[in-house]
């Protein structure tokens, strides 16, 4: 892609306040999202190594309201604080929007940013925020500027922008299942934005749940960003990028018959293909507790009685239960039983499939 998508804003001539006392305002909820096929290496300008697949969530989300506005005051800050663990991310994030965007150059913005689950824990923290603080940005740029964007031209430029704060937050623009990489075999898809996929997806799978069983809420020692570096020097580099296009092919096979199992089995091979990366990177570490290799045994051991439920992890700890709605009440009857006492102080978060991103509001004087 030759020309940025943001220069849509930068054509724009006006620009409006906020003067020094003006405010725009921008708030929006955005889910996480949990990966099936997952994005683990990367090159240059925030390019997979490899197509990756996701399921939107609902109830794990982060709200995001930004404000923005002409003061000297520091460019950014997150709930009151310049030292919130998400600064430096964010930070390098709003200086390459301010570079794109040149409405936004000069201004102070007010983040006010709430998770509806424990941050730095493997489940898409970053996914979640990212999207949400790019949603915000993009309509501030918009409400300072003479562009007008529909809902769907927004989306469509928060994932080509969130992907450079974060990989993984480009594909929460959207609902149901989502793609990020380009693909021979979904037309359209491409390494700068995500695509949903859903009308490429089996009614059987469309009622997917999530049980994210918190195993434990302290920050993992690598962050993904990390993580990514390593892939680079990594000895099984080259095997893993054929290993996920291939499984992103199978699952995405799976994904079109509606078959639960292959897509299952595909999840699984791909959270312990990305733990043993983990493991075997230079300088490798185990991101696993205790608690998530029980959970997992017990998964295992509960499938083997005929129930369907998977398990996925992120580049942490905390564990991903994949189940239809249809089983839905003996397999959170299990969860409750034999699973809560893994997890610290039993929280589990019980979600399904989601619908992407919310608007909640905005305002400019
Ligand atoms: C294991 O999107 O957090 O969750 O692009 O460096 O911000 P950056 O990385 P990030 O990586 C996510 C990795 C993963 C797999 C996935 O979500 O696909």
């Amino acid at each position: 892609m030759n020309t940025s998508p943001l220069s849509v804003f930068s054509q724009s001539t006006v620009r409006k306040s906020p003067s020094t006392e003006g405010l725009c305002c921008s708030s929006w909820r955005s889910p996480a999202n949990i990966a099936i096929i997952k994005y683990w290496g990367k090159r240059p300008g925030q390019i997979p190594a490899n197509p990756s697949l996701s399921m939107t969530l609902s109830n794990a989300c982060t709200t995001n309201t930004v404000m923005a506005a002409s003061a000297n005051l520091p460019s950014l800050l997150i709930n009151g604080d310049i030292k919130h663990p998400f600064h430096h991310k964010l930070n390098i994030f709003l200086e390459w929007m301010k570079q794109e965007i040149p409405a936004l150059e000069g201004l102070t913005f007010h983040v006010e940013t709430t998770n509806s689950f424990p941050h730095s824990t493997g489940i898409a923290s970053s996914a979640s925020g990212i999207s949400a603080f790019t949603l915000c940005l993009l309509e501030i740029a918009s409400q300072l500027t003479d562009v007008r964007l529909s809902t769907e031209e927004l989306l469509a430029l928060a994932s080509y922008a969130s992907r450079v704060g974060s990989g993984s937050a480009c594909r929460s623009l959207y609902g149901g299942f989502t793609i990020w990489g380009a693909s021979s075999l979904v037309a359209g898809s491409s390494d700068h934005f995500a695509l949903p996929v859903n009308d490429m997806v089996h009614p059987d799978l469309a009622d997917l749940r999530d049980a994210i069983l918190v195993v434990s809420s302290k920050p993992k020692s690598i962050a993904s960003s990390y993580g990514h570096q390593l892939m680079k020097e990594h000895p099984y580099e080259r095997c893993r990028i054929t290993q996920a296009g291939n499984n992103f092919s199978q699952a995405m096979l799976a994904l079109q018959s509606g078959d639960l199992d292959l897509l299952g089995k595909i999840s699984e091979n791909e959270a312990l293909s990305l733990h043993s990366l983990i493991m075997t990177s230079p300088g490798g570490d185990i991101l696993f507790e205790p608690g998530s290799i029980a959970v997992i045994k017990k998964v295992k051991q509960f499938r083997s009685g005929g129930l369907p439920i998977f398990f996925t992890l992120d580049a942490g700890p905390n564990v991903h239960l994949l189940y239809p709605n249809n089983a839905k009440v003996q397999v959170e009857n299990f969860i409750r039983q034999e699973l809560m006492p893994l997890c610290e102080e039993g929280t589990i978060i019980f979600d399904h499939r989601g619908s992407g991103p919310l608007r909640l509001s905005q305002s400019s004087r």
